[in-house]
């Protein structure tokens, strides 16, 4: 479980009392070891695929859209959640998602996802359907273009989940200045002033934002 905002207790304690993954998204999270040694990381956390699939099932979209797949971890338990809706897919790696497209297959939900490949700041601006639910998970520099392209296409009381918005804490220390760090900032900074939305930030893993258009 990645954990940096709790401490050791805190965290163990946390990660036994959220249900656990199931043996697919266990040998999804191994593969994606092996295959891309430190870029694993980018995966995200079983809590936080717990907490996705259960939005998904409390909001039950009909058109959800991810901006960020890589191997398909988050993708799955968004599909999992789905109840008739249709999960998009936005990635520009036909390698990683690859795996994810197998990993769809074998839990039986690729009939509920479809996977467009190029640059989502283009992908997504020839995206026309309306969307209920958004996962925000992919290069941290363009989230600001992702979140105005999701925005314009949301429909009203629909949510927008971003990942990594916290960066381990650090966007609350001003002693971390390195780009990516910033840009969250920036990207925080953003949301908060927008007056079309109501944010709540979890500090859960490395920071969820869930934004909901009024
Ligand atoms: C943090 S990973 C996503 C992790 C994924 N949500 C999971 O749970 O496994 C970020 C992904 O964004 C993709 N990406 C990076 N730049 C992109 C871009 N300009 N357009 C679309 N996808 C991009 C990468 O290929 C990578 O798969």
């Amino acid at each position: 479980m990645k954990a940096y905002l709790l401490d050791s207790a805190v965290a163990r304690y946390v990660s036994e009392h959220t249900t656990a993954p199931d043996a697919l998204l266990d040998a999804l999270e191994r593969e994606t070891a092996e295959v891309a040694g430190d870029d694993a990381t980018m995966q995200i956390s079983f809590d936080q695929g717990r907490f996705l699939t259960m939005i998904t099932q409390l909001m039950a979209p009909q058109v959800a859209v991810e901006v960020g797949t890589f191997t398909g971890y988050s993708s799955v338990c968004i599909a999992r959640g789905l109840s008739g809706g249709t999960l998009h897919c936005f990635d520009v790696s036909e390698k990683w998602t690859s795996v994810a497209r197998r990993y769809w297959q074998e839990a039986g939900v690729a009939d509920r996802v479809t996977l467009t490949i190029g640059p989502a700041a283009d992908t997504l601006a020839a995206f026309d359907q309306p969307i209920d639910l958004a996962f925000l998970d992919a290069d941290k520099q363009n989230y600001p273009v992702y979140y105005e392209l999701l925005m314009d296409r949301l429909r009203p009381g629909g949510l927008i989940l971003a990942d990594n918005t916290l960066r381990r804490g650090w966007v609350a220390d001003p002693a971390h200045d390195e780009p990516t760090t910033v840009q969250m900032r920036q990207f925080n900074d953003l949301v908060m002033e927008d007056p079309r939305v109501t944010v709540l930030t979890l500090p859960v893993a490395d920071g969820m934002t869930m934004i909901r258009k009024s």
